[in-house]
């Protein structure tokens, strides 16, 4: 039998076509809705996959519960969704109006609106420097912590307009969208996005098949770095000191990276579906 993970949405499909028959696929994501337009989409193939709601770095228990020991291979389509940017309600995005949310899983406590409206100043800044490479972030969270003196920031156009207040106007005339990369910025740190992604990685290549393969699509630098990072150690995990003429540290590789250089969409992938612009494919090939 054939096993095959996904996650998210788009692929599955495509990966359901060439692992029927007699394989089976599992779906992970942490947005319920997620899950339930998959469910719908995917009906046909009702026999041959499942759909799971949780993070797909509890791999290794969610492989234990379901009873299986090892998978033929995986892809983490990482990042938010064109379905949770697009909705209205979500909060996600500066151009639509929404009470600040961010939440790929709404059973999280913790939403934009916690972040904007309860973080210390000193720790909203650190969260748009680090997660949004924004040069403006103490500014921004300067400009956040007065505003919300008066009264609670609600919403995503509120927020958009104090980054925009907060960002001088020669340095928003080119580039993105001013409020880009603090959006970007809350979003990593509502859903916890960076954090353990690595050991994520680690879990799925010791619960692939030797042969089978991780594919990981990551849509900006910071979680791309990370997974460049880590299937370089897992490709050369030894520890040994770099003089040392034998390696006695015993770490073996658990795996070969495939791709060299990520492989990025071409241009009719672009152009059909703008988003994808900034996607990076790295795969590892399990030893
Ligand atoms: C880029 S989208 C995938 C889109 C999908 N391939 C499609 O074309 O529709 C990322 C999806 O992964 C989910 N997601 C992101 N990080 C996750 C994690 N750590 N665990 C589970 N799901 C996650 C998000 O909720 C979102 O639905």
């Amino acid at each position: 039998m054939s096993t095959a993970l996904w996650e998210g949405g788009g692929h599955a499909e495509s990966v359901l076509q060439s692992i029927l028959p007699g394989g089976q696929l599992i779906g992970i994501d942490k947005d319920h809705e997620a899950i339930e337009r998959t469910k719908e989409r995917l009906k046909e193939y009702e026999r041959s996959f499942t759909t799971v709601h949780d993070d797909f770095k509890n791999i290794k228990t969610i492989l234990l519960q379901k009873n299986i020991a090892k998978i033929d291979g995986a892809i983490l389509d990482l990042g938010v969704s064109s379905f949770q940017l697009d909705d209205d309600y979500r909060g996600f995005s500066y151009s639509q109006d929404a009470k600040l949310d961010m939440r790929m899983d709404q059973d999280e406590n913790i939403s934009a609106y916690e972040v904007i409206n309860r973080y210390k100043e000193n720790d909203l800044a650190r969260v748009i420097s680090g997660y949004g490479e924004e040069r403006w972030a103490r500014r921004i969270a300067k400009f956040i912590v007065a505003k919300r003196a008066v009264k609670p920031i609600e919403t995503t156009f509120e927020l958009t307009e104090i980054i925009k207040a907060a960002i001088p106007k020669e340095a928003r005339r080119e580039g993105p969208h001013p409020a880009k990369r603090t959006f970007q910025a809350i979003r990593i740190e509502v859903n916890r996005e960076l954090e353990g992604l690595a050991k994520a990685i680690e879990d799925f290549s010791e619960v692939i098949k030797s042969g089978g393969r991780l594919a990981v699509i990551t849509f900006h630098s910071l979680e791309d770095r990370i997974v460049k990072q880590e299937f370089r150690r897992l490709e050369n995990p030894c520890i040994c000191p770099p003089d040392a003429p034998i390696c006695t540290c015993g770490k073996k590789p658990a795996g070969r990276v495939i791709t060299r250089k990520p492989i990025l969409p071409d241009e009719t992938e672009t152009n059909e579906n703008n988003r994808a612009r900034s996607a990076k494919l790295r795969i590892l090939e399990i030893v």
